[in-house]
């Protein structure tokens, strides 16, 4: 039976009953695409080929260091059950100009985007020109290759392996080290201290499971983030996904000022300060979404996914609020397949040293202004995903006329003046503010396939 990417139940993975296809094409996958792989440390190489023999031997090299989606599955089910170590990993990528050059036809691939590269949707994302990226996303990158683990002995030790796979021809273009952050109680944060990483689409039965779902499911069918992989050797159990990479650098102290700026714009004292914050980024800095603040959590995952719009018009998340913004969850209050099309799971990394504590309320000009950011990583079924969402997030009119764009990450001028709610759930909108300044710059980016392990080993 054919893989089905629009099967409305999620996937039982470890069903005896799964059928020879579906084995097929979670044997090739590679993992972190459909589960999150633990990786507090990251190494991510990118690289450029010299020809095609070197690039191809090179792809191939990396293949007994990879290991497939379902191992990685098997792997995280025995640590839950007797905490046995999982290995390293490491994934692959392959840009258009990486396939042209090992040979193949880009334009077998049945996305625009893909075959355009991130470059020529410059101008759709409102991203700095390419000219004022870092140097080695400026020219062509052929591949990315992604290290990661818990703790830094391993990544380093199969980095370096890599580089010594890479042979005379393939080229090390640039490299970034991501850094995971965590706040006292042990959550994964982002450098402007908020709580990240927790809500995604989960495609998986037993993750599903996990989680409450009465308000909001987080389920989404396959193609969400996967795609045939066209140049396996067969399309129909080899299946890939769409990498969006982008250097997301963040002005730590420019985005604590706005904060400080917008609590006195509001006149907001004592512990009501904190929903300057988390009215920019639609949940607090511990993670609690501003949606449910001041509802005892029934939730046993201490930060609480299960809830939606529909009662809130703006009185306690406004509408531009970044993870509003970024996903309306309008899809289970109307059914419109809209909202639901877009989904991507987001597998980012943090970059950068801190020597502040990124959660605390110290004074902003203890912060940095540079250096820091947000590795972005999520994996598509097509690139009219992301781009889709980073549209909304430079959008003004998105969802409405006069929203406003998305604090954290949306590109272009803020001319227009949004509106706060001057006390949670209170019904009164504040006088017209100006928008946050723009905190975050696009420092390069790509777009890669992340190819079956059945083409890897075909080269
Ligand atoms: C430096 C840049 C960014 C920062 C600091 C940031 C921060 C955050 C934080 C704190 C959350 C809340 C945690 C959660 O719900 O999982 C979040 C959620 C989210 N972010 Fe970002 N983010 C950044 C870039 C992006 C980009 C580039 C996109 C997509 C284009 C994006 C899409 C999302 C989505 C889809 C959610 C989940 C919304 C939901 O399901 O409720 N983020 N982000």
């Amino acid at each position: 039976m054919p893989v089905d990417l629009e099967n409305t139940e999620p996937l039982a993975w470890d069903s005896p009953d799964l059928d020879e296809d579906t084995k097929a094409m979670l044997d090739n996958l590679q993992p972190n695409i459909l589960q999150a792989h633990v990786r507090d440390h990251m190494s991510i190489l990118f690289v450029r080929f010299g020809d095609a023999d070197g690039g191809r031997r090179f792809l191939r090299s990396l293949v007994p260091l990879m290991k497939s989606a379902r191992t990685h599955l098997e792997e995280v089910r025995g640590h839950r059950e007797s905490k046995a170590p999982g290995t390293v990993y490491v994934g692959v990528g392959i840009s258009k100009d990486g396939y042209r050059e090992l040979g193949f036809d880009p334009k077998k691939f049945d996305d625009a985007q893909f075959t355009g590269g991130m470059k020529r949707s410059r101008d759709f994302l409102n991203d700095p020109p390419a000219s004022e990226w870092e140097e080695h996303y400026q020219g062509e990158i052929h591949a990315v290759v992604l290290i990661g683990d818990a703790t830094a002995e391993p990544v380093e030790a199969t980095r370096a392996k890599v580089l010594e796979l890479m042979g005379s021809t393939v080229r090390l273009l640039g490299e970034e080290t991501g850094l995971g952050m965590r706040n006292p109680e042990g959550k994964g944060i982002e450098h402007f201290g908020y709580v990240d990483g927790r809500s995604q689409p989960l495609f998986l039965a037993d993750q599903v499971a996990e989680e409450r779902s009465v308000n909001w499911s987080p389920f989404f069918p396959l193609n969400h983030v996967l795609a045939a992989d066209p140049l396996a050797p067969n399309p129909t159990r080899h299946f890939g996904s769409y990498l969006v990479f982008r250097k997301l650098e963040q002005n730590v102290r420019a985005f604590r000022q706005a904060e400080e700026e917008l609590a006195d714009a509001l006149g907001l004292t004592g512990a009501d300060r904190a929903r300057a914050g988390a009215m920019l980024v639609g949940r607090f800095r511990n993670g609690t979404p501003l949606r449910l603040h001041g509802k005892p959590s029934s939730d046993d995952w201490p930060t609480q996914n299960d809830f939606n719009y529909a009662k809130d018009p703006g009185n306690k998340c406004p509408a531009f609020a970044h993870i509003r913004k970024m996903s309306p969850r309008q899809a289970r209050d109307t059914g419109s397949e809209h909202f639901q099309g877009v989904m991507m799971p987001r597998r980012g990394q943090t970059y950068g040293t801190r020597t502040d504590n990124p959660w605390d309320d110290a004074p902003p000009e203890t912060r940095p202004t540079g250096g820091v950011g947000l590795l972005f990583m999520a994996f598509n079924g097509a690139l009219g995903q992301f781009l889709t969402i980073q549209d909304w997030a430079n959008n003004p009119d998105f969802p409405q006329d006069k929203t406003g764009q998305d604090p954290l990450i949306g590109q272009g001028k803020r001319t227009m003046k949004v509106q706060y709610p001057e006390t949670w759930d209170g019904g009164k909108l504040s006088p017209p503010q100006q928008q946050a300044p723009q905190t975050v710059t696009m420092k390069g980016g790509e777009f890669f396939f992340m190819p079956s392990l059945a083409y890897l080993k075909s080269l």
